[in-house]
């Protein structure tokens, strides 16, 4: 399938045009990746944004699960908006293949869409606020 028709059917991309499609599409890079394989480390630094085209991953902190993660869903995203150190690490569970965005290319991708840049927003406090919960807890 091409690219622009996959990224249509990701949540995260719903509400772009077509054209805005193609940009994002243009920024990405495949990765295939071994089941297995850290993607992030926590407390490592990160320069990539990445999306998962296929596959599953586990999301852990403090070697606790938090998260899995699964076709269509980003991470990584607080690294690289930031420039802080990763917050958990995500795990290949199976093999998978990633799209992945370093800084410059994620930073063209949200100056290109305030709607994306938005969403990505609100899903980035999200995850800052279920990793404040569990530290209270
Ligand atoms: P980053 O900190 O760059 O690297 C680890 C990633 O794990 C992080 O970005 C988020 O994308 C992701 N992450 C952190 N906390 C959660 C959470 N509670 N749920 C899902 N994903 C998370």
């Amino acid at each position: 399938m091409a690219l622009v028709e996959t990224l249509t059917n990701i949540d995260l991309f719903s509400e772009l045009s077509n054209r805005e499609l193609k940009k994002v599409a243009s920024f990405m890079t495949p990765i295939s990746v071994r089941a297995g394989r850290d993607l992030t480390v926590q407390g490592k630094p990160g320069r990539e944004f990445m999306i998962i085209a296929e596959g599953t991953a586990t999301v852990r902190r403090d070697g606790r699960v938090i998260a899995s993660l699964g076709p269509g869903d980003f991470f990584g995203e607080l690294a690289v908006i930031a420039g802080v150190p990763r917050t958990a690490t995500v795990t290949a569970d199976t093999d998978m293949v990633i799209q992945a965005l370093n800084r410059r290319e994620f930073s063209s991708l949200l100056d290109g869409s305030p709607k994306l840049a938005k969403k990505i927003l609100v899903g980035a406090v999200k995850r800052l606020h279920e990793i404040e919960q569990s530290l209270v807890r």
